[in-house]
């Protein structure tokens, strides 16, 4: 089956809440909501594709984006094989907004679980509460 790199990230605020993006209609999966993040292009480091991604969907530039230490999804969909580490990311330049009209919520880390995630997201929420001891 293919394999399908997708970068995700944990945007953490100074009230350590984590940022999630609900699916656009017209999406795949829409209505879920998800760690902001996307493909990563031929060719294109995965730390590279998250500054791109979370530049066009939220208009930051993240600074110091860290892979997350053994936290990543692994999910086989029906046309692909996900596989998608999550990076931490506490600074950035810019105001958080939604450039491609997605619902945004800032969420603490406990109640992640109240929000619908793709099957993929999902199990990355307590492996995220672990990291930030939250
Ligand atoms: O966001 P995009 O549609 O480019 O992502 C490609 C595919 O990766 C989605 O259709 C979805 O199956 C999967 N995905 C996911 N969780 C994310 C981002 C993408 O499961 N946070």
């Amino acid at each position: 089956m293919r394999l399908l790199l997708v970068v995700a990230c944990a945007l953490i605020d100074a009230d350590a809440r984590v940022l999630i993006a609900q699916r656009p209609e017209g999406k795949a999966l829409a209505g879920l909501w998800e760690f902001p993040g996307g493909k990563v292009d031929p060719g294109e480091r995965p730390e590279q594709a998250l500054i791109r991604e979370l530049h066009e969907e939220l208009g930051i530039a993240v600074k110091e984006p860290c892979l997350a230490p053994l936290t990543f999804a692994s999910f086989a969909y029906a046309e692909f094989h996900l596989l998608m580490p999550l990076f931490i990311c506490r600074r950035w330049e810019g105001l958080v907004g939604a450039r491609e009209g997605q619902a945004l919520k800032w969420v603490f880390p406990k109640d992640l679980r109240s929000y619908p995630m793709p099957p993929a997201d999902a199990p990355l929420i307590p492996a995220l509460i672990d990291l930030l001891g939250a």
